[in-house]
């Protein structure tokens, strides 16, 4: 262990201290070849403490925890969970664990509570219950999708206040769980594609102010859901629609969302958009009308000036 010889630089000038920081510098480094991880861990050095050994121990510990992707910690969490099927990765400040299609029934109450994103698609998880999430509150990102999940407490998500990311996609939803999206308010996207949603009201994501991404392809909706749109106005940026039941855009349909940039709608059975009706879309950059039923160019396009694919 190098301990550099900065002790004498109070007593000195700056040109001295210069030169002795140049001195243990090149002492520090010629010592040895340190490793990344020497480095960390040497940073970490104070004071030579009476109990040295407990305190390398400590630093090491440090160390690992701040830095060492493969540290022992996130090991050790690991190695419980790969034992019952899951995949485990990344270091402890982004520990993700992935469980798909392992068999859960439930969600397990014991997850490590230090993970940031956890994958439970492709399980048997019908339910979920107050509180599913509340000891792992680091969450960012959750998937959840293929599942057929028949109930979701309005409180099942409460304590999720760093979650950004929610996958409900393909769970045979036909309702969106307003009051549970209700607790989780940084979410910035949102996935709710592949379900048998028929409509959403004004309050389905009324909450989600800071929702930036909202995926509704494949679903049974037969009319844009504008009041839902409403609430997401100033954040929305990408929505798709694809795959629905439209089959006509109206006056008033969306509101105006002045962040909106890519607009996807393919694979409906749209045969007419009333003029102007995307008008207020005024950033729109993407609009995508693929596979629908259209015999000519909707009209009003000329008023969306960032339009830069059709
Ligand atoms: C889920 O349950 C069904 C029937 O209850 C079973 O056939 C299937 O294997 C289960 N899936 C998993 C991943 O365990
Ligand atoms: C534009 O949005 C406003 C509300 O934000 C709405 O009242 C109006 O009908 C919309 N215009 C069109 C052409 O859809």
């Amino acid at each position: 262990m190098a301990y550099c010889a900065t002790k004498n630089i109070s007593t000195q000038g700056l040109s001295v201290l210069v030169f002795v920081l140049h001195i243990s510098l090149v002492y520090c480094v010629s010592t040895s070849l340190p490793s990344v991880d020497d480095v960390v861990i040497r940073e970490s050095v104070v004071i030579p403490s009476t109990n040295s050994e407990q305190e390398a121990k400590e630093l090491y510990d440090q160390a690992l925890k701040q830095y060492g992707s493969y540290g022992a910690f996130a090991r050790n969490i690991c190695s419980t969970w790969e034992n019952r099927g899951c995949q485990c990765s990344g270091g402890v400040e982004e520990l993700a664990l992935s469980c798909r299609g392992v068999g859960f029934e439930e969600i397990p109450l014991d997850l490590p509570s230090d993970i940031v994103k956890l994958d439970l698609g492709d399980n048997n998880i019908t339910y979920l219950p107050s509180k599913s999430f509340d000891t792992v509150p680091h969450l960012e990102e959750l998937v959840l999708s293929d599942n057929t999940i028949s109930k979701i407490d309005s409180e099942a998500f409460i304590g999720l206040h760093k979650l950004k990311r929610l996958s409900l996609h393909n769970c045979g939803l036909t309702v969106v769980p307003g009051e549970a999206l209700k607790r989780i308010r940084g979410l910035t996207t949102l996935q709710l594609n592949g379900n048998a949603i028929m409509e959403l009201d004004g309050f389905a994501l009324k909450h989600l102010k800071s929702l930036r991404t909202l995926r509704l392809e494949g679903n049974m909706l037969q009319k844009i859901p504008t009041e839902a749109l409403i609430g997401l106005a100033s954040s929305l940026e990408a929505l798709n629609l694809g795959s629905n039941h439209l089959f006509s855009i109206n006056e008033g349909d969306f509101p105006l969302m002045e962040n909106l940039h890519y607009l996807l709608l393919k694979r409906n059975r749209i045969s007419n958009i009333a003029t102007g009706s995307i008008g207020n879309l005024t950033k729109l950059k993407v609009l995508d009308l693929d596979d629908n039923l259209l015999s000519a160019m909707p009209t009003g396009l000329e008023q969306l000036t960032n339009l830069q694919e059709l």
